[in-house]
This record gives C-alpha cells, sequence and structure tokens, in this order.
C-alpha cells in the first residue's frame, strides 16, 4: 500500500476524506496531523480523534500542529462547518490519545525514516504544518513521494474571496512554500471539488448501508450541504477533500493537466488566489498537476462501497 500522512482540519469533508482513507486497503495511513483551519486546532484535533473512532481505528496516532498560519491571523468558516468544525452528528468524546510529538516533528521524522521517496503527505487544509515540515528540514522535500492536497481555485471563483479558495486564504505564504519546494505536486482546486456534490440521492445510497458509521456520515452531509445549497443553489455540497483520497485509490476518476501554479501573497485585492498558468505564458517550469474534471458518480460509488467496508 501508499503510505499517507493526512494534515487535516475537520470539518465534515475532511472527516469523510479520513474514513475513505480508512476503509481503503490501496493506503497506510502513518499517522494524521491536525492544524487550524475551518476551526481552531484545540477543535480539529480532537474531531480528527473522533472520526478515527468512528471508524474503528482508535490505534491511528494523531498529532496537533500549528494553531494558526505563518504570518496572518487564523480565519475560521463556522458558517460552513458549524461552531465545532463537525456539526450535525453527535459523536462521543475522544478516549483514544493525541501523541504528544508536535505534528511538524512527526511529519519531519517520519519522512526521514521511511525508504525516500515512500511517502505521501496529503493536506486537506491550510499548508502550515506542511510548509514548516519542509522549511524544518530541508531533506523532507526530496525525501516525499509527493503531495497530493486540497486547495486553489480559477475557473470557479473563490470561496473565502473572489478569486481565493478556503485552503489557500488562510495561508498563502504557507501554499506558496510549498508549491515552490520542488516536490511533486497534485491539486485539487474548487474547479474539480465542486463538480463532486451531494445530492440527496447519494446522500440517500449511504444512510442505506444502515451501519453507525453510515447514519453519522449522513448527518454530517447532511449539515455540510445546508451552506453551499442556500449560497448557490446546488443540489447537496461539495465533497472537496475526499478527492484527494479517491485519487490515490482510483486515479481515473480525475483528470487533470501538468502545468505552473504560484499563489499571490501580496495584493489586498487577491491574496490566496492561484495562478495557474494553463497556456505556458510565463514559461515557468510546471511545479503540479491541476485537476479539472471529475467522475462524480463514480466517486460516489467507490465512497459508498469502501463505508460499508468499515461496517
Ligand atoms: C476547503 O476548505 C474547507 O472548508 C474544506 O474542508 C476544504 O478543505 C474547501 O475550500
Ligand atoms: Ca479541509
Amino acid at each position: 500500500p501508499e503510505k499517507i500522512i493526512i494534515d487535516t482540519d475537520p470539518g465534515q469533508d475532511d472527516a469523510v476524506a479520513i474514513l475513505l482513507a480508512l476503509a481503503s486497503p490501496e493506503l497506510e495511513v502513518l499517522g494524521i496531523t491536525a492544524v487550524a483551519g475551518n476551526a481552531p486546532l484545540h477543535l480539529t484535533e480532537v474531531n480528527t480523534r473522533k472520526i478515527c473512532e468512528l471508524a474503528g481505528r482508535p490505534d491511528i496516532k494523531v498529532f496537533a500542529g500549528c494553531d494558526k498560519p505563518m504570518l496572518l491571523e487564523l480565519h475560521t468558516a463556522p458558517e460552513v462547518h458549524g461552531p465545532t468544525g463537525l456539526n450535525g452528528p453527535d459523536l462521543p468524546d475522544p478516549a483514544m490519545p493525541l501523541q504528544g510529538q508536535h505534528a511538524v516533528d512527526f511529519i519531519v521524522e517520519t519522512v526521514l525514516n521511511e525508504p525516500p521517496g515512500t511517502v505521501t503527505l496529503c493536506p486537506l487544509g491550510p499548508l502550515t504544518n506542511v510548509a514548516r515540515a519542509l522549511m524544518k528540514d530541508p531533506r523532507v522535500a526530496a525525501r516525499l513521494k509527493r503531495i497530493v492536497l486540497m486547495g486553489g481555485a480559477q475557473s470557479e471563483g473563490g470561496n473565502s474571496s473572489p478569486v481565493a479558495e478556503f485552503n489557500i486564504f488562510v495561508d498563502p505564504h504557507a501554499a506558496d512554500v510549498v508549491l515552490k519546494s520542488g516536490v511533486d505536486i497534485v491539486m485539487f482546486p474548487l474547479d474539480v471539488t465542486h463538480q463532486v456534490l451531494t445530492s440527496q440521492k447519494r446522500m440517500e445510497a449511504i444512510a442505506a448501508i444502515g451501519t453507525p458509521l453510515a447514519k453519522a456520515t449522513y448527518q454530517m452531509l447532511d449539515y455540510y450541504r445546508q451552506y453551499d445549497e442556500k449560497k448557490y443553489g446546488t443540489d447537496g455540497g461539495p465533497l472537496h477533500d475526499p478527492c484527494v483520497i479517491a485519487w490515490l485509490i482510483k486515479p481515473e476518476l480525475f483528470e487533470g493537466k501538468r502545468v505552473n501554479v504560484e499563489v499571490e501573497v501580496s495584493s489586498p485585492l487577491t491574496i490566496g488566489q492561484t495562478v495557474v498558468d494553463h497556456f505556458h505564458k510565463t514559461g515557468r517550469p510546471t511545479n503540479a498537476v491541476y485537476m479539472r474534471k471529475a467522475d462524480a458518480d463514480g466517486f460516489f460509488d467507490l465512497l459508498t462501497e469502501r463505508l460499508r467496508r468499515l461496517g
């Protein structure tokens, strides 16, 4: 299996991504690192442990990382995810421990201890922990297999500003470090994640699994869909973060293009905008595969089948 570290800020869509990863034998989750984003760190780390327990995996190592972006003040998203970051189901307080090590140190140590080119980082929130790990030890970038992340927006416009997507908007300086790191990057921006909507029909297929886990997942998604349905008039909310995990399992569900991507870090008008050079206007070397198309039905078939496996 592919060895992954999930870096996350749950978030209902983060939670579904974690469940999908833990249900999938193609992946070996070495650890999960929490970051401040959708909610403050003291909530995202607890939410991460709640989801591991929901999946029946209290053995997973969970680490807390950075509680604020590199330079900016933290900006959370209670309007989307609720004040706890994970509103919807009533999940018990976790009994499994939080690891004592800092998430950044765990990432550095793990990447240096595993054989070169074998660890994939999966950032599902602001890129603060990941950037700090890359900065802390310059050997990390060269040893990683790749970074597969959710972030960015171009054709769809932004969801945090007219041009910026939330994960990049919250910590654009961290995103800049990651995009310039030289690591092989695969990006899932709003351009593609907005195609993966939790329609009523798809949510009912999940509820029909009938397990307590499926019921809790349904409750999460039922809370989460409300913001987007009101704001954008869609049938369902976009399952951004699970796209990262689904691609690692079944890459044929997605289509993208290798391009150069840079992030705006200084303009007050456009800070956090991802600038995607689709037509090679700049001559800058390509640094990422920028995803643009998803097979949404294929994605939900995979997700539903895997949630059923978790029991
Ligand atoms: C991203 O922001 C968060 O609200 C979601 O969890 C996702 O990672 C989408 O812009
Ligand atoms: Ca997230």
